[in-house]
């Protein structure tokens, strides 16, 4: 019953905006390209996507430290890091509308949009750059980070001299970064206002393989308890002439995406590049003592790197579904209970008997309690509740009825993904949605 449906974009994109996952942003305004926001029910998504990584790659590891760094960064860290130099996309602009074009994203020399010829191609740096203070001179320019990895390499001295980690360890911190992408598309693919999940790795430079292949299982063991299914997911080895200016090695975790396979996430080998680069530009010391060997050494660095967004994107696009129950089209998403924006839903059978609402209403308090995302919902007949739990992703609905309160004291709990129902003693119910693992 459970057919994996055709999981269009377009659908996908409708469905995120109806029920309140995803909105365009400034949307009354005719929207701003490459930006979305994320509505009450993607804003718990998102939470959760971000939970589950920081406890299983930061707050679970007693190698692990968290940081939050500031956004806005000292200019020179930007020249030291080579993002000012580097961190270019081709463009080329058409001679004819002005329309412009990441050059490896267009076929041919004619312009995609009016057909008009098509200019030299050029680099364009996709940092967002703004000034700091009163002052319109150069030292108030700074830039939005296109990164988040930045802020760790700065604060690499900070944390090394308030708790004398030994190697390896890590710092590991989730934020927002900025790109002025040439082409923002594919929804929440390829965004201009972006959140990473990134962890810079510091290790041994005779120790790097064994932890490049410790943070690559990883990386599989987290796309597999949000739920994504690894047979959509793809390991790419990057050559050498696409990777970016501090890596020696990535590897791409890609993703069977509805509009092609395109990555997710990356794992590089960052080698000593960044830490060396701030020593240079700052002049201050990142050396490290290793008290072992007696020298001092610059760690290298391993870093897997994780876009918010395109989690979120991934996990919508693999759990869309449509299927017939009951003689009717549904569609549903087939939410892993860990990531789902509602755990369980509590309805009375009616909504205008006050014995049945009071009863569910008692048994939603205590659900909460134990499991959080629980929601009270007597919107519609029992049969729209349903629908609209399905469409948002809702593993379980619990209904109240006559025989709860007059006969046996048991709900009817309802399987998504099946649609059967069972009953089950309200004494019962917390033990039972435990066995399900919906933490
Ligand atoms: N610190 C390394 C780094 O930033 P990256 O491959 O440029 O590497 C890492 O980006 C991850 O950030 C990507 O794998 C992707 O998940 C996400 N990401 C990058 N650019 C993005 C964009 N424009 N929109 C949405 N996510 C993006």
């Amino acid at each position: 019953m459970a057919e994996k449906g055709n999981t269009n974009m377009e659908k996908i994109v409708s469905l995120a905006k109806r029920r309140g996952f995803v909105y365009q942003g400034s949307e009354i305004y005719g929207g701003l390209a490459g930006t979305w926001d994320y509505g009450p029910l993607g804003v718990v998504l998102k939470n959760n996507i971000k939970n589950i990584w920081w406890k299983m790659f930061v707050e679970d590891r007693e190698d692990m430290y968290g940081l939050d760094a500031a956004i806005l960064m000292n200019g020179k860290v930007w020249e030291a890091s080579g993002h000012v130099g580097g961190f270019s996309d081709p463009l080329v602009e058409c001679k004819k509308c002005k329309k412009r074009f990441r050059a490896d994203h267009v076929e041919g020399d004619e312009c995609p949009s009016c057909g008009g010829e098509l200019g030299e191609e050029r680099e364009f740096n996709m940092m967002f750059e703004t000034k700091v203070g009163a002052m319109e001179d150069s030292s108030s320019v700074s830039y939005l980070r296109p990164e988040t990895a930045q802020g760790i390499f700065v604060n690499f001295k900070n944390v090394v001299d308030s708790f004398h980690p030994k190697l390896p360890f890590g710092i590991g911190q989730i934020g927002k970064a900025f790109r002025n992408e040439i082409t923002p598309r594919d929804f929440i693919f390829r965004v201009r206002e972006l959140e990473q999940m990134e962890v810079e790795y510091f290790v041994k430079e005779d120790t790097l393989k064994e932890h490049f292949e410790k943070w690559q299982k990883i990386m599989w063991d987290f796309i597999d308890i949000i739920g994504l299914d690894k047979e959509h997911v793809h390991e790419l080895e990057v050559e050498a002439e696409d990777r970016a200016h501090y890596s020696k090695r990535t590897i791409d975790f890609e993703f069977d995406f509805p509009f092609g396979r395109k990555e997710l996430y990356g794992l590089a080998y960052r080698t000593d590049y960044d830490l060396k680069k701030h020593q240079e530009h700052s002049k201050v010391s990142l050396e490290y003592l290793d008290e072992e060997a007696k020298e001092k050494i610059i760690p290298h660095v391993i870093e897997p790197s994780l876009g918010v967004d395109r989690t979120f994107l991934a996990i919508l696009a693999d759990a869309y579904r449509e299927d017939e129950m009951g003689g009717e089209t549904r569609t549903y998403l087939k939410l892993s209970p860990t990531i789902a924006p509602v755990k369980i839903a509590v309805f009375p059978l009616l909504k205008n008997k006050p014995e049945l609402v009071a009863k569910a209403r008692e048994i939603f308090a205590e659900l909460k309690k134990q499991f959080g995302k629980v929601q009270f919902d007597d919107n519609g007949n029992v049969g729209k509740r349903y629908r609209r739990q399905d469409e948002i992703g809702t593993p379980y609905c619990v209904t109240v009825d006559y025989d709860t309160i007059e006969k046996d004291n048991t709900v009817t709990v309802r399987d998504r993904d099946t649609g059967e129902q069972e009953r089950v003693s309200v004494e019962d119910l917390v033990q039972f949605f435990l066995d399900k693992k919906m933490i």
